[in-house]
Formats: structure tokens, sequence, C-alpha cells
């Protein structure tokens, strides 16, 4: 507990602004507070006690805990912290718990706005990796994608509301011909896929086409190759590869990456790679995170704090853990256009679609008389 003496407080009163420490102090107990609401979120989420919420009138903790076949009493402690968070009503005389539908519009897997408590997941992620990244502040090492339980379930699900969302609508048309080009076939790769969700989903679309997804992590392969085969598609297959030992010539007409460049253990490399392996007419399409290469700029930037915590956490490390430099998930656009023009890319273009502030991509040709 602190204490003051007589003596010494003058002196202590003139070192700083009692009155901006006293609000400091309450925006520093918010953080806290919103820490742990972020917490119950993924709970929640992952639970499907949200999307069953959602469809539920005014009901008591029981009934919930009963229609979601869930233990009461976790049930009613996780609504209490529902219910101080402001996110679900409370009426105290009936004991009933509601999740309002505006409320709803944000938290459910077919939420209208996007459903953010698939980000929330992040925070326990990050919570679970502590005691590796406090080793790695101590040795200067990195991690290892083994590191970071669920990692790849909840990028997928980042990844299905970013970018399979609006895969067909909004990103693929940003490519002049490329949906003709595609029906009619072409060869198009996916560099760090994850589980697939993105080329799954236009291998279901092009049959025509063939398609390849690499990634470095065979628990990722496996399900992407799983999901191929629930959806029966035959023109799509998915390995496990090192994308730093990747070394392929004039063999794709089109190369996809979703936000797997900047925690690669040689982006660089890897982008002067992707070049070299597509065709002469062939095109780049890259997702990646679009703050700014300078801190001063990223300010402002949507969820900044939390990106640098990522960074902080996941992909920073991930790219030391294999031998990289450690770019970080703010690495900057400006370092990813740098990359893409020492590569030899022409005709590049960088997007920020309205649906997903937080990343920029950009279209690039191998050949300078496309685009
Ligand atoms: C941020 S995740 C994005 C995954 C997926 N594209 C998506 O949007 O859901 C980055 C992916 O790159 C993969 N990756 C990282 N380093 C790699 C490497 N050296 N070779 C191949 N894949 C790698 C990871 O396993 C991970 O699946």
């Amino acid at each position: 507990m602190h204490t003051t003496s007589e003596a010494t407080e003058p002196v202590e009163k003139a070192l700083y602004d009692v009155l901006a420490a006293e609000v400091f102090l309450e925006r520093t107990a918010d953080i806290i507070n919103a820490g742990a609401q972020s917490v119950m979120l993924s709970i929640g989420h992952r639970l499907g006690l949200f999307d069953l919420m959602a469809s539920l009138s005014p009901e008591s903790s029981q009934q919930i805990a009963d229609k979601a076949g869930l233990a009461e009493r976790y049930v009613r402690e996780w609504l209490a912290v529902m219910v101080t968070a402001n996110i679900v009503n409370y009426d105290a005389s009936l004991k009933t718990y509601h999740l309002p539908k505006s409320h709803a519009a944000c938290l459910t897997r077919d939420a209208e706005l996007g459903n953010y408590a698939v980000y929330a997941q992040f925070i326990p992620l990050m919570g679970a990796a502590q005691d590796h990244i406090l080793r790695c502040f101590e040795s200067g090492g990195g991690t290892k994608y083994g590191d970071y339980p669920c990692f790849h379930q909840i990028m997928s699900e980042d990844s299905e509301q970013s970018v399979v969302s609006s895969l067909f609508d909004v990103i693929l048309p940003l490519i002049t011909g490329i949906d003709d080009q595609l029906h009619i076939g072409i060869k198009v790769l996916d560099i760090g896929c994850g589980k697939g969700y993105a080329l799954t989903a236009m291998a279901g679309r092009y049959p025509q086409s063939q398609f390849t997804g690499y990634d470095l992590c065979e628990e990722a392969v496996v399900a992407a190759n799983h999901l191929a085969k629930v959806r029966d598609l035959k023109n799509i297959k998915f390995e496990v590869k090192d994308m730093a030992t990747f070394n392929e010539q004039d063999e794709y007409d089109l190369i996809t990456s979703f936000d797997a460049v900047h925690d690669q253990k040689n982006p660089e490399g890897l982008v002067k790679g992707i070049h070299r392996a597509l065709r002469h007419s062939g095109v780049y399409l890259m997702q990646d995170i679009g703050g700014s290469a300078h801190l001063e700029n990223n300010i402002d930037f949507p969820m900044a704090s939390l990106l640098y915590s990522i960074s902080c956490m996941h992909c920073t490390p991930i790219s030391i853990g294999q031998g990289g430099e450690g770019l970080g998930t703010m690495w900057g656009w400006e370092t990813a256009q740098a990359m893409l023009e020492s590569a030899y890319f022409h005709s590049i273009k960088r997007h920020v679609l309205p649906h997903d502030p937080m990343n920029v991509w950009f279209i690039s040709h191998k050949e300078m008389s496309h685009g």
C-alpha cells in the first residue's frame, strides 16, 4: 500500500501534475477492465454463447446454460461480465439476461457488421504465449508456431471475414480480367495459405483452374486438405513447404498471399521468389497489414495497439524464430511497396478497402504491359 510522510509530501506534489496522474490512473484501470472483457468476448464466441443468445428472448442463466449445454455456474459468471461490460442487458427483478440485436450485430457468426468477437481471441492467444515472449525479451530469440494454441483456427476465422467474404465481389475485381482467366483455366498459388479458406473458395468457383497452397505448418495443411476433400474439390492441393526454400520458375499465372509476408524469415527474398515463379503475364495479389513503417503515422491507425501487440507477441518472434529479421506486423506499406519495386514488379497498385481498413492490397504485374 502507498504511504506518504509529511516531510516528503510537498516535494512529491511538485514532481507531477496530480490531476493528470489521477485521470491516467482511471484510464489504466479501464485498459485492464477492457482486457478482461476481451478474454470473455473470446470465451463467448468460442462457446457459441453469443450466437445462442442472439436467438433468445430474455432468459435466466439456467435456461441459457441448458440451451448451450454448458455448466450454469460458469455461464452465470460469464453473464456477470457481460452485464457489467454493458454487452448484455439484465433484469434484476426477473434475473433474466438478454443480448440486444444492436450488440449481436458485431458479436455473432453471421453478424452484419462483422464478428468482432473473432478478433477478441487474439487477447487470450497472446496471454498463452506470455512466458515464451518473456524469455524472448531476455534472449533476443524467437518462437515457433506450436507456441500459439489455436493460432491457425483464429487466423482462418479472421481471414474468412477480411478475405473470403469479399473475395469475389471486391478483391478479385481489383485485377482486370482475372475472373475471365480463372473461368477459362489458369494456375494459382497461395503462399502461407493457413487452413486454406480463401483458396478452397476460389477452387470451388473456378473448376477449370488449378490451385496450390503452401504453408510451413503441417497442422494447417492437413486442415486445408481436409476442407478440400469435404468440398469434393479435385483442382486443389495443399503442401507443407517452407517458403524460405521457395525456388520455382515461370509456373503460375496468379500468386496470392493473404497476411503472410511480413512474418516470414526473409520477406524480401520471398517477394523476389514470387516474381520468379510467375509466368510472363502473371500477377501477384498481396494482402498485408496496412500500417505505416513509421510509428508516428500509426497513432490513429485502426487498432494500432492491438496490431503492435500482436507484432510483439507473435509476428516479430515468429520471424526471428525462423532465423529472420523480425520486421513485425507494422512493417509498413512503404516497406512492402519498396520490396515489390526492388523485385522488378510493374504497374504496382495499392488499395485500401472499406470493409478492411487494417489491411493494404497490392496488385503487381510481372511484365510492364499489364495493368
Ligand atoms: C498470419 S498467417 C495467415 C494465414 C492465411 N493466409 C490466412 O489469411 O488465414 C501466416 C501464415 O504463413 C505461414 N508461414 C509462416 N512462415 C512460413 C514459411 N516460412 N513458409 C511457409 N509458410 C509460412 C504460417 O504458417 C501461417 O499460416
